[in-house]
């Protein structure tokens, strides 16, 4: 690898406001609608890393447990958690937050791999990422387990 970059450096943070077009008819976000803020938001956390356009190569399981209402703020933080070869394993962290009723919950998380790629779409060997504080060893050593897991599971 050429050079290497703090993972902390890596972060990118990105608030929407939900409104009528993103719900449903019951007035709560579209699943879909998230997965996009979600991929929009890795997509740049990896291209910050690695200087680079960074294509997504897939989206591991993600679980929606509590509803996202019209006119509360969605706010992601994503970050590499690990750089492989070509590839980086991006988390993301979703939050809910209703300013009238002073409430923020942490809706979702969600592990997306992203690949550097070059103008003809080929896969270029990524930046490192150096992880510093607890918690980015933590989620860096947890990404190899899940990259076996995802590539074991992978679908031609
Ligand atoms: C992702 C892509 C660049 C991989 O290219 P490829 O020619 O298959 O390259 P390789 O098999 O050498 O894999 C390159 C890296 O991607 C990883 N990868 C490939 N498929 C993967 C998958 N399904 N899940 C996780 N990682 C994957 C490989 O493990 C490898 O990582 P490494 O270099 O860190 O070890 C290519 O498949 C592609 O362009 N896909 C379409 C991307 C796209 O359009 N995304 C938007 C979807 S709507």
């Amino acid at each position: 690898m050429s050079k290497a970059k703090k993972i902390s450096d890596s972060q990118i943070t990105m608030t929407e406001l939900v409104l009528p077009h993103h719900t449903n008819q019951l007035g709560n976000l579209l699943g879909g609608q998230l997965m996009h803020w979600i991929d929009i938001c890795a997509a740049l956390s990896a291209a910050k890393h690695n200087q680079r356009v960074c294509v997504t190569a897939s989206v591991d399981r993600i679980d929606f447990h509590h509803p996202i209402k019209l006119g509360e703020a969605v706010t992601l933080v994503a970050s590499i958690n690990r750089v492989f070869k070509t590839s980086m394993e991006v988390g993301v962290k979703v939050f809910a937050q209703n300013f009238k009723e002073n409430k923020k919950v942490h809706t979702n998380t969600a592990y997306l791999t992203f690949v550097g790629v070059d103008a003809d779409g080929k896969p270029v060997e990524a930046i490192e990422g150096i992880p510093e504080t607890e918690d980015e060893k933590r989620r860096y050593d947890e990404a190899l387990q899940r990259r076996e897991n995802r590539l074991k599971n992978r679908i031609h």
